[in-house]
């Protein structure tokens, strides 16, 4: 079986690489090809990914780069469409809701080549969300769909997707994080000792409606001032945000408010164990945080991923200086988290996934 997986924003590695490493223990059975849109494209946007999750070199890099999202879409499209006419796949698997997965499974839905969606039928029911469209869009065109949780699978069903081509199969990003969770504890006492660490909340903003709204921007950062006063706020920037904040000239260097790049995930993953509490827009991190038992604030009017809330430690809150403070403050004063680990969520959705495969 052809098999060609397609990864293009940070979010997708940590998806790809369990199946990746599931497949190549049946190298008779699956032929692998590993295709990089290049939608995210700096170092500490891609390849320390490769470094840290151990995913193979790209294949093919598309090396499309950052654009409208018109431009972008379209750029995949035409560039992938020549590397599939080239290997023709037996199937190609996108995960996620990124512009690249929209644009490589459309471009198979016209060539007639199978679509595997990893991370199905999650909805927000918000389509002003670039990603909802692409969810939406995916789903009606993938051949296989792999969901992470029940409401998924209700999801797809209402949009009338045929329920033999679903397969509730868990979280694969929890299969990364089962992985590499012993290595990232490893680091921990080097990263604690390098920024000082003992109480403190891990930040991460990209979600256009909260920073490229300059309103809303300077609002936050206004808020996470106040905060630092409380407690130590350390805040890996995503490049979309860092743009923005420097632009804008919104950061003042002060004392327990600590901006740094975007971190590697190992990095990333050894600071979200351990925080007393987390504030974000992310889609992944919002998960990340229900598996570990770790409080998250997710600053957002609504989320596709309500088993986090519903099961795990995650909260919206409005984007407003008010808001966030009284949640921020209710949350460290809350001693009790409670922690239930959704369903499949257990480290072995990449071999599920492959079975599905198996008995096609
Ligand atoms: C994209 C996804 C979003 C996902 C996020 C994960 C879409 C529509 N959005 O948002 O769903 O949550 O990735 O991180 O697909 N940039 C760089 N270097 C990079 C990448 C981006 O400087 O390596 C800057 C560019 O100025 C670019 C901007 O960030 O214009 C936004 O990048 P883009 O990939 O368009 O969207 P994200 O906000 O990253
Ligand atoms: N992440 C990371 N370094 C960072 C911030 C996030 O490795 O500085 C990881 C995080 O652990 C999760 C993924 O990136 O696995 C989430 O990606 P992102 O927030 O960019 O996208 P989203 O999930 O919102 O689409």
């Amino acid at each position: 079986m052809k098999i060609m997986h397609v990864v293009g924003a940070r979010p997708n590695f940590m998806k790809i690489a369990p199946l990746m490493r599931e497949m190549a223990k049946q190298p008779k059975v699956f032929k692998q090809v590993l295709v990089h849109t290049g939608q995210h494209y700096d170092p500490m946007m891609s390849q320390i990914f490769f470094d840290d999750l151990g995913l193979p070199r790209p294949d093919i890099n598309l090396e499309v780069g950052s654009g409208t999202h018109a431009w972008q879409t379209a750029h995949i499209m035409l560039r992938f469409e020549t590397v599939v006419q080239e290997y023709l796949p037996d199937w190609v698997v996108v995960p996620g809701d990124v512009n690249s997965t929209l644009a490589c499974a459309l471009v198979c839905s016209k060539l007639g080549i199978k679509v595997a969606h990893i991370e199905s039928g999650l909805r927000s029911f918000d389509r002003t969300m670039p990603e909802e469209i692409n969810r939406v869009l995916t789903d009606q065109i993938a051949d296989l769909l792999f969901t992470t949780s029940p409401d998924a699978n209700e999801n797809l069903l209402r949009e009338g997707i045929d329920p033999e081509k679903i397969f509730f199969v868990g979280n694969i990003m929890i299969d990364t994080l089962v992985t590499l969770l012993p290595l990232a504890n490893k680091r921990w006492s080097e990263i604690k000792s390098l920024w000082a660490l003992n109480d403190f909340m891990l930040v991460t903003l990209h979600r256009p409606s909260n920073v490229d709204n300059l309103t809303n921007l300077q609002e936050i950062m206004e808020t996470l001032k106040k905060l630092s006063k409380t407690i130590k706020i350390i805040f890996p920037l995503h490049p979309r945000t860092a743009k923005l904040i420097e632009q804008h000239a919104l950061y003042e260097k002060i004392h327990n408010f600590l901006l740094t790049n975007p971190l590697g995930y190992i990095d990333f993953l050894a600071l979200e164990s351990h925080a007393r509490l987390v504030l974000t827009d992310s889609g992944g991190v919002q998960e990340e945080t229900t598996f570990l038992g770790v409080p998250c604030l997710t600053i957002r009017p609504n989320t596709e991923r309500p088993i986090t809330i519903s099961h795990g430690t995650n909260r919206l809150v409005e984007n407003k200086k008010e808001k966030i403070l009284l949640a921020v403050y209710q949350a460290l004063n809350n001693l009790t988290n409670a922690k239930k680990i959704p369903e499949l969520w257990d480290g072995r959705t990449a071999k599920r996934i492959v079975d599905v495969f198996l008995n096609l």
